[in-house]
């Protein structure tokens, strides 16, 4: 499959020796797009969270693992480097807990790929459901473009490793089951 960037893209099921370079993917993503001088959220915060704890590692590891049925972890690799992933999860709602690119293939329509991989994987009988910082306007209009809707906010809780008085405000979006 040939994309804008005139690379192969591949997305795959994510392995557990995939962990790290996801994770690495996971701090880029957030560098570039977290920081909010309203809410005095700085890049120097983000990457000084503790993002090789081994129980993040481990979680990812187990994501992967694929024990869970109800769980499923895509990588988008670009020549075998893991530039992206999507994690979803069937509970209540289909929840597409996770989607991250780095920020140099942005905007090409990888995100668009994991997307699909989850909507098609989904439970047809069940929303879709995703969380989102109700500052990243660009990402709204990501989830806006597949038909999810709405902005219920989300009690505000703590960031894991983030300074407990930088809160990250959350609002979750919501695409109505067709079946
Ligand atoms: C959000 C993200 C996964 C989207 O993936 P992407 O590959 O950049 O998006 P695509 O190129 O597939 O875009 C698909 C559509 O989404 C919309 N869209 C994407 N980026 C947009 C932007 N910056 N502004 C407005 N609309 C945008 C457009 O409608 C676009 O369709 P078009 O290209 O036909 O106009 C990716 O940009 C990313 O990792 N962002 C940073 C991390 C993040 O916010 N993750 C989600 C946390 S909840």
């Amino acid at each position: 499959m040939e994309n804008q960037t005139n690379h192969i893209i591949e997305i795959c099921i994510g392995s557990e020796e995939d962990a790290k370079e996801i994770v690495a993917v996971h701090k880029a993503s957030w560098i570039a797009t977290y920081p909010n001088e309203e809410l005095g959220i700085t890049k120097e915060e983000i990457e000084t969270r503790n993002w090789n704890d081994s129980e993040r590692i481990k979680s990812m590891q187990a994501l992967a693992s694929g024990e869970n049925l109800d769980e499923r972890l895509w990588v988008a690799k670009e020549r075998e480097k893991i530039v992206g992933y999507a994690v979803g999860k069937i509970k209540d709602d289909n929840e597409l807990s996770a989607i991250y690119l780095l920020p140099e293939v942005q905007g090409k329509g990888i995100g668009t790929k994991l997307m699909t991989e989850f909507l098609n994987w989904a439970d047809s009988q069940k929303d879709c459901v995703v969380d989102v910082a109700a500052y990243l306007a660009d990402t709204i209009e990501f989830y806006r473009h597949f038909g999810f809707e709405g902005a219920e906010p989300l009690p505000v809780i703590d960031v894991p490793d983030f300074p407990a008085a930088k809160k990250i405000p959350l609002i979750r979006m919501r695409k109505k089951a067709v079946g």
